[in-house]
């Protein structure tokens, strides 16, 4: 059920592709439901700000960028974006929806960091490159599925990228600049995960 050409998917054939990939009923709540957090995220976002992104994209892009999760079997985790890319190209469908998986890493990785960090993917860049894209990479550091999945204030997350060095901190930084802060306390509420 890829969706038709030139078309964004809709919610429901999002949700079908979930289901479709997902091996247990356990991955699958907890990738569809970060996926749906961090498309709140980015919907927050948007409305705060009157920017002039594709709002329909920004919505499937979120709902669409760890896809991938569900095909990591013994993998590498930071793989799991280029098996999204990879599964998402397989179904047909376009390369503008595939590429929130495989650009959607940290504040982005560049080839540079894939050879010098020797990290186990095909070298090239993974920098998102549309503003839509930017915003999806964006809010997704805000909730990590870790067990159990919490969400993520800016400060902590600018405080882990420091490892990543200097131009991660001032990626994010300038990240945090164009988009703002989310409000993460109604998340919080309605989810129920803690705050780090
Ligand atoms: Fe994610």
């Amino acid at each position: 059920m890829s969706p038709e050409p030139g078309r964004v998917p809709t919610d429901a054939q999002i949700l079908a592709l979930h289901r479709q990939h997902a091996p247990t009923p356990e991955a699958f709540e907890l990738v569809y439901t970060h996926c749906r957090i961090v498309c709140a995220i980015a919907e927050q976002l948007l409305r705060r700000r009157a920017h002039s992104l594709d709002a329909d994209l920004v919505r499937a892009g979120c709902l669409l960028h760890d896809v991938g999760v569900y095909r990591l079997g013994q993998d590498h985790y930071l793989r799991h974006g280029v098996l999204g890319d990879q599964l998402l190209r397989e179904a047909g469908w376009p390369d503008r929806l595939a590429r929130f998986c495989s650009h959607h890493t940290g504040v982005g990785l560049s080839r540079d960091d894939v050879t010098t960090q020797r990290l186990p993917l095909p070298v090239a860049d993974y920098l998102a490159e549309t503003a839509e894209e930017e915003l999806v990479m964006y809010a997704d550091k805000f909730h990590s599925k870790t067990t159990p999945p919490v969400f993520v204030s800016a400060d902590t997350y600018a405080a882990r990228v420091r490892r990543f060095g200097a131009d991660k901190v001032a990626r994010f930084a300038a990240l945090r600049e164009t988009f703002g802060e989310p409000d993460l306390a109604p998340l919080i509420d309605h989810y129920g995960h803690a705050l780090v």
